[in-house]
């Protein structure tokens, strides 16, 4: 399924709303058809390997329930709705709604949080730590969103982390095809008027914490990491040794330069795009091996490949021949780089189907498809 472009000033919204403000865009999308329906919705959240939960507000108290689920009638009770994230990796459709965001960096996106409700359902008012555009697919919905000034947190149940009522700077109803734009922290508060289908396409934004990880990682596999010493210890100003219970300034200097330099290195470099490039795809490998001889069979023969659905791959001009997929930095050559960006950039493999296929991408391509990152249709 294809989208036409989105009905936005994408240069004005970069400049004055991403990060800053809330916005309604009506009818963003005119004529918008919902990719999948409630009943497509439920099968996902059968599956044990797909992140679901409903939350529902029944007789007055709230309910938050994690899937798979069997039954849906137990958990579907008073005001429902049910929500499935990450579509984008198992629904091509989803994968090509959230490519109209592209504008923002791939690998600032998360995923697409898919949600099914019924009327006066939500998950009551409350505050999300990332960017987020709302996009209103069947149905009708009413959207409050205030300001972050006005934050204060009120949750009846710790999953639920709600606020505290808030006076709304935008209150309307949205329509099939609107779009509402948060940005992390401003409150917000959806309810549902009609049945309704929503498309959360999610952006995320690591903090100090969240990159320790990956630095930990690319310092244990760095050989030679760099150690502290001491030569030549007198503190200049006296002429002699502080006293042994002091740690000197000098001393603590000398301990956050040794961070500072493997911050500096090319392996952190490295990390870092593998961890931005992580997206925890649920990769699957083939039943049967891809080999150099079946492959070239099948690519005579047509045969297409693409990436995974919601497959982001990265680059980055200090590893100019490297790309990053879910984790792994896979290096190319300069001499078929340019065939596999071509790759990257359309999803479309045509450019490595051409009859004299180096071998160099081939190997590439089996690599891909035996990890499950690249599947045959
Ligand atoms: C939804 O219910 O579809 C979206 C919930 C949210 O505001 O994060
Ligand atoms: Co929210």
């Amino acid at each position: 399924m294809r989208y036409p472009n989105l009905n936005l000033d994408v240069a004005h919204f970069l400049a004055k709303v991403w990060q800053v403000k809330p916005l309604l865009i009506k009818q963003a999308f005119p004529n918008f058809t919902d990719p999948i329906d409630e009943n497509d919705l439920a099968g996902l959240a059968l599956e044990p390997d797909i992140d679901s939960r409903i939350v529902s507000l029944h007789e007055q108290t709230w309910v938050v329930t994690q899937g798979p689920f069997e039954d849906f009638n137990q958990h579907c009770k008073g005001k429902w709705t049910l929500m499935v994230q990450g579509v984008d990796r198992w629904v091509d459709e989803i994968s090509d709604l959230s490519r109209l965001f592209d504008f923002i960096p791939s690998w600032r996106f998360d995923d697409v949080m898919v949600s099914y409700s019924v009327p006066g359902a939500g998950v009551g008012p409350h505050v999300d730590q990332y960017d987020v555009f709302l996009i209103q697919g069947k149905g009708q919905r009413r959207w409050q969103v205030g300001s972050p000034e006005a934050v204060s947190e009120a949750s009846p149940l710790p999953s639920l982390q709600q606020v505290r009522p808030f006076e709304p700077l935008i209150d309307e109803v949205l329509n099939p095809g609107d779009i509402l734009y948060i940005p992390p922290g401003w409150p917000h508060c959806g309810t549902t008027v009609e049945n309704c289908m929503t498309y959360s396409i999610g952006f995320r934004a690591p903090n100090v914490k969240d990159l320790l990880q990956p630095f930990n990682d690319s310092v244990l596999n760095e050989q030679n990491s760099q150690r502290f010493t001491d030569p030549n210890c007198i503190d200049p100003n006296e002429g002699t040794r502080t006293p042994s219970h002091n740690v000197s300034d000098l001393e603590l200097d000398k301990l956050t330069d040794l961070l500072k330099n493997a911050l500096h290195s090319k392996a952190w470099k490295y990390a870092l795009l593998e961890y931005i490039s992580d997206q925890q795809l649920p990769l699957e490998a083939p039943e049967c091996e891809f080999t150099q001889q079946n492959i070239v069979h099948l690519l005579t023969k047509g045969s297409r490949f693409t990436f995974v659905p919601g497959c982001r791959p990265l680059t980055n001009n200090t590893f100019p021949n490297t790309i990053f997929i879910n984790g792994v930095g896979y290096d190319t050559s300069a001499r078929i780089k340019e065939q596999v960006m071509m790759l990257v950039s359309s999803n479309n493999p045509t450019a490595l189907t051409h009859p004299i296929v180096q071998s160099e991408a081939v190997d590439l391509l089996i690599e891909w498809l035996n990890e499950g990152i690249m599947i045959l249709h």
